[in-house]
């Protein structure tokens, strides 16, 4: 590509350029036959935007506040795993984009830089993505470091008690780089030269016992409010408001753990009003515009994650194209307002959209 990229998607070819086949699978890649990743893209396009006219847009203010920090846009990067297979600074990188973009960063459990590393590479918010594994002793000291680092926030990942079935991951036998958070305290090892090396880690670590039960524990063991990510159904929701979680996403891991899950934007609605603007809710899967942003808080997201556009800008770019990906939603985003007649996220309402379900009505 001669050009400069004008939007996200044309960072992903970047990236493809950019990666190695096996490392480009593993960002790009799903569950199975890739339903659900399509729909996530998919159902945005399904929803129309109902603007107002005759709006004195010429001042448009974006920021919003999230578990009480305030932040430049409902604009968040979602926790994705091992960044230095898509560039050699890997987090540390990501998180000082974050942080020029005034942007709030949500750290993987799985990262390649260590919590102290990222917490020491900048001043941004950042809340920190937990895997419960086996050994309940090693994530119970990943909280306190996080907490330690000053990460506000638990994002505790609920939707893996196993690995998704990740196919291309199998063929490629795709590798586990070390998890820099971890050395020292688990074995990394993996034997097994049959498929993805990724899948008999995640079958040798992940807790697939976790349930309900276990929130009041990480209640119990720090101080920081608890979001639950991966919560698709109102039901849950309900169970996530009981059990005292913070905040909720809406997530299906970018469609890499269950495929024939439900697109998530259109899961949204059921679990907003199941919650009752009680904690606030996020939403993850398939942003890769600022029309995105703008119909997922008109459907009730407090805010946004993004996963994949940010890999892509990282492999594209390093630190600057995390940040022109970031910065390219945010305008977007802007623009979108504008047209739409809204001058703060408080003035996007429910009558801003038309969703299927609404035409059909
Ligand atoms: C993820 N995701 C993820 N989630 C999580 O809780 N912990 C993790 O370590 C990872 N790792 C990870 C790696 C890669 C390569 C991807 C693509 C995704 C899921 C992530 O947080 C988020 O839910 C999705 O990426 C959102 O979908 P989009 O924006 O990628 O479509």
């Amino acid at each position: 590509m001669a050009a400069e990229p004008v939007n996200v998607k044309e960072f992903e070819e970047l990236a493809k350029q950019a990666l190695p086949k096996m490392y480009y699978d593993y960002f790009a890649g799903a569950a199975e036959d890739q339903y659900t990743l399509k729909e996530n893209v998919e159902a945005f396009k399904r929803i129309t935007i109902q603007p107002r006219i005759l709006v004195d847009v010429s001042k448009i203010d974006m920021s919003t506040t999230i578990l009480g920090y305030r932040t430049s846009s409902p604009i968040m990067i979602a926790p994705t795993g091992m960044h230095k297979l898509a560039h050699p600074e890997g987090e540390v990188a990501t998180a000082k984009a974050a942080a020029a973009c005034d942007t709030i960063m949500a750290l993987s459990f799985s990262s390649n830089c260590t919590v102290e590393e990222v917490a020491s590479s900048c001043n941004a918010v950042r809340f920190f993505q937990l895997y419960v594994y086996k050994r309940r002793d090693v994530s119970a000291l990943m909280v306190q470091r996080a907490e330690r680092n000053g990460f506000k926030a638990i994002i505790v990942t609920v939707d893996t008690p196993r690995l998704g079935r990740r196919e291309a991951d199998i063929k490629n036998k795709m590798i586990t780089p070390e998890l820099a958070n971890l050395k020292g305290l688990i074995s990394q090892e993996v034997d097994s030269d049959k498929g993805s090396k990724l899948e008999a880690y995640a079958a040798a670590t992940l807790d697939p016992s976790l349930s309900w039960k276990d929130i009041a524990w990480l209640k119990s063991i720090t101080n920081l409010p608890v979001v639950v990510k991966g919560v698709l159904t109102s039901e849950d929701a309900l169970k996530a408001m009981e059990v005292g979680v913070a905040g909720i996403v809406v997530s299906n891991h970018g469609a890499r753990q269950l495929d024939y899950s439900p697109a998530t934007i259109t899961v949204l609605e059921e679990v907003v009003d199941a919650v009752q603007g009680k904690i606030p809710v996020l939403l993850d899967g398939g942003v890769r515009r600022g029309t995105d942003v703008f119909k997922a808080l008109a459907l009730g997201a407090q805010a946004v994650m993004i996963g994949r556009p940010v890999i892509y800008g990282l492999a594209a770019r390093g630190e600057n194209g995390v940040k022109t990906v970031i910065n390219m939603l945010k305008d977007e985003f802007e623009l979108t307002m504008a047209l739409a007649g809204c001058c703060t996220v408080k003035d996007i309402t429910r009558r801003h959209v038309k969703t299927e379900h609404d035409r059909h009505r």
